[in-house]
């Protein structure tokens, strides 16, 4: 029910309001965070939640299976406007074991409304450009692979838009970091760091 959070957002505000009575003016005043977060819409994988950040302290785009699609008008401005509005350096792309959209593309049937299928078919093309590699391992750890697998593609087409190579040809300097995150104990790990190539 609406009410439920709207009673559950007054508790919160006040409780930080009585912690900190300019909590609220500071971050109103100004947006300045450290990263840009670019993870899944899982539901158990909130980005502020598992790196334990603030607010304010994380930029976030999310969406199912954290997939780049080189033409996503809202993730390449979001990218833009972390860059060059929000100044941000760290760049991070985080999936996470146990995806539904990796497990989804795992499958040889399609989801069957075709919009998912549509959606996660990157992640399905990983699927088969590795098969030889993710042949010999039982299925979990199939899934978990592809799962980095989709993360590292996703910070290899984050590295190669033009938004990025511009970025870096005036100096700026970004990473990329691909982190993945483990729904069965709360961890995450880093998996690459990308910093201007060559
Ligand atoms: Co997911």
């Amino acid at each position: 029910m609406p009410e439920e959070l709207i009673r559950r957002n007054r508790e919160w505000s006040e409780r930080i309001h009585s912690k900190s009575p300019e909590y609220f003016a500071g971050l109103a005043a100004l947006q300045k965070p450290d990263y840009f977060w670019i993870g899944c819409a899982d539901a158990r994988v909130p980005a502020n939640v598992i790196a334990g950040l603030e607010p304010g302290e994380v930029f976030v785009h999310r969406n199912v299976a954290n997939v780049f699609h080189s033409a996503d008008l809202n993730l390449l401005s979001a990218l833009q406007f972390a860059i060059e509005g929000l100044n941000i350096r760290k760049i991070i792309v985080c999936g996470h074991y146990g995806c539904g959209g990796v497990n989804a593309a795992c499958k040889d049937a399609l989801h069957g409304d075709g919009l998912v299928d549509h959606w996660i078919a990157p992640i399905r093309r990983l699927r088969q450009t590795h098969a030889e590699a993710l042949a010999p391992l039982e299925d979990e750890a199939s899934r978990d692979r592809l799962a980095e697998l989709n993360v590292l593609e996703s910070v290899a087409r984050i590295a190669e838009t033009p938004i990025l190579g511009s970025a870096w040809d005036r100096g700026l300097p970004i990473e990329i970091h691909g982190m993945i995150y483990s729904l069965k104990d709360g961890k995450l790990t880093l998996l690459q760091s990308v910093s201007r190539p060559g």
